[in-house]
C-alpha cells in the first residue's frame, strides 16, 4: 500500500502523546517534518503543511479538553488543504470533547481530516492509571488504525470529512486544576524542567517553584527533571488517585473514526 511524508505536529509534555502519534506515524509513512508545539517564545505562523504530505496532530486531554496553549499555536499553523489524521490522547478516564474539538480546529487550520483517532496513555499525574500504555496490544490497535487510514487514503472515492466523531462542539472544561509542581533541595538548578514547560512558568532564577498564574499542571517539568525530585504535593496526589480511582480504572479503549 503507498505511504505518505507524514508532518507530524504534537503537543506532549510528558511523552505519551508523542508515542502514540510516532507509532500511528510510522506506520503511515515516513516523517518528513516535526512541530513541538510545546517549544514556547517560538512562533508557529511561518509553518505551512505542504498540500501533497500527511499531517499527523496530536495532543492531551485535559479536564475534557484540549489544552488552550496547544489550540492557541495549533491555530497559527496553515493546512493548506493537506489530509490529516488527529489524534485526542488521554490517559484512561474519557476524552469527553477533546476529539471532536482538535478535528475542529484543524479544519480551522484548512486541513482535511480524514480521520480521527482516541487513543490512551498512562496517566500523566496519577501515573498509576493507564500505566505503561500504549503497550502491546496498543501498538497493534493503532496499526490497524493506520491501515484503515490507508485504505480510505487509496479508494477512488472522495475522501469524506464529515463523518461522527463524539463529543460536543461547545467544549466544556470539566474543572480548573492548577497545581503546580516543585522541586527538593536537591535539586541542581540544570534548568532542564524550564527548558520543558511549555507555557514559560518556571523562572530560572527562582527554578524551584513554578508561577501558578501560567502553569498549566501538565507535569513536563516532572518529566524532564533528571533527578526526580521535582513533584507534586503527595498529600494532594494521594487525595486525588483515591476520588479518582473508580473513573480511571479497568482498560479504556481506542477509538477511529473516519
Ligand atoms: C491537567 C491534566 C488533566 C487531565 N485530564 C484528563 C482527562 O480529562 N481525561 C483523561 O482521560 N486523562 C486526562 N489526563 C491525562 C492525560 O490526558 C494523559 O496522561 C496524556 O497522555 C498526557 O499527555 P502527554 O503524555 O503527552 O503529556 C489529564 C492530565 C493532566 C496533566
Ligand atoms: S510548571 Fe506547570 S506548566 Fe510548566 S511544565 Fe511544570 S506543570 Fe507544566
Ligand atoms: S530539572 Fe530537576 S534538578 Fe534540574 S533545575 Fe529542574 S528541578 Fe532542579
Amino acid at each position: 500500500m503507498k505511504t505518505y511524508p507524514i508532518v507530524e505536529i504534537t503537543f506532549s509534555p510528558t511523552g505519551g502523546t508523542k508515542k502514540v502519534a510516532d507509532q500511528i506515524s510510522c506506520y503511515l509513512g515516513n516523517i518528513t517534518n516535526t512541530v513541538n508545539l510545546i517549544l514556547h517564545d517560538v512562533s508557529f505562523s511561518d509553518v505551512t503543511v505542504p498540500s501533497d504530505s500527511l499531517a499527523v496532530i496530536a495532543a492531551p486531554v485535559f479536564e475534557g479538553v484540549i489544552p488552550d496553549i496547544a489550540i492557541e499555536r495549533m491555530k497559527e499553523i496553515q493546512g493548506n488543504h493537506a489530509n490529516c489524521v488527529v489524534i485526542a490522547v488521554y490517559g484512561n478516564r474519557a476524552y469527553d470533547d477533546g476529539l471532536i474539538q482538535l478535528k475542529d480546529t484543524a479544519e480551522l487550520c484548512g486541513f482535511n481530516v480524514i480521520a480521527s483517532v482516541a487513543a490512551v496513555a498512562e496517566h500523566s499525574i496519577m501515573r498509576q492509571f493507564g500505566s505503561a500504555r500504549p503497550d502491546e496490544e496498543d501498538s497493534k490497535e493503532l496499526k490497524k488504525f493506520a491501515e484503515e487510514i490507508l485504505e480510505k487514503l487509496s479508494s477512488d472515492k472522495e475522501l469524506s470529512t464529515d463523518y461522527f466523531v463524539p463529543g460536543s462542539h461547545e467544549y466544556k472544561r470539566l474543572g480548573n486544576l492548577n497545581v503546580v509542581p516543585k522541586a527538593s533541595a536537591s535539586c541542581t538548578g540544570c534548568g532542564k524542567c524550564a527548558d520543558a514547560c511549555p507555557t514559560g512558568a518556571i523562572n530560572k532564577n527562582n527554578i524551584r517553584t513554578g508561577d501558578s498564574s501560567k502553569c498549566i499542571s501538565c507535569m513536563g517539568c516532572i518529566a524532564a527533571c533528571p533527578k526526580g525530585i521535582r513533584k507534586l504535593n503527595p498529600v494532594f496526589l494521594a487525595a486525588a488517585s483515591l476520588k479518582m480511582k473508580d473513573l480511571l480504572s479497568g482498560r479504556k479503549p481506542n477509538e477511529i473514526f473516519l
